[in-house]
């Protein structure tokens, strides 16, 4: 297992859309518990294969808060969802921000395991957050997007500044 460098907004790699995965072999095994153990050093909630350069559908997530419970979605797709609320959401590629979003706080998804085999399960409150922020990650989508045109502005603006602060320096 490895530690693997995540990307940061505004690397255009973070728009790519993700390819479905079609094979289940042991380098998506290891992709996998790549990201699952990107994800517990890092102690976010959920990491998506684009955020580590890898153009594969797959998502993982952990809510036990002590890296005890990481679930596996590969080439997940939402069923149905439910009532919508206004949630905060930040991103491991988009570090510093924090924003709010409206999201579905209850959906039904279909995805793979490891080995191919299809399940069904249904997430509510932040585990159904966390999915579609995930999923938007596989879409080349980030929470960004969603946010209000100020808030987006604001936040285009200081990267910016950030970015000229750093090429001064350089
Ligand atoms: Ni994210």
């Amino acid at each position: 297992m490895a530690r693997l460098p995540i990307l940061e907004y505004p690397d255009p790699r973070l728009r790519l859309r993700s390819q479905e995965v079609e094979c289940f072999d042991a380098d998506l095994s290891r992709l996998v518990d790549d990201l699952i153990e990107t994800l517990h050093a890092t102690g976010g909630i959920g990491l998506s294969a684009p955020q580590v350069d890898d153009r594969r559908r797959v998502l993982v997530m952990d809510h036990s808060g002590d890296a005890s419970r990481p679930e596996l979605f590969v080439n997940p797709v939402i069923l149905a969802d439910g009532a919508l609320g206004l949630v905060e959401e930040s991103c491991l590629s988009v570090p510093g921000l924090v924003g709010n979003v409206i999201r579905a706080t209850e959906l039904r998804v279909r995805a793979q395991d490891r080995e191919g085999a299809c399940f069904e399960r249904d997430l509510s409150g932040m585990e159904a957050v966390c999915l579609q922020h995930e999923l938007d990650h596989l879409e080349g989508r980030l929470f960004v997007d969603r946010l209000s045109f100020l808030k987006r502005l604001r936040f285009r603006m200081a990267a910016r500044a950030r970015a000229q602060r750093g090429s001064d320096a350089a």
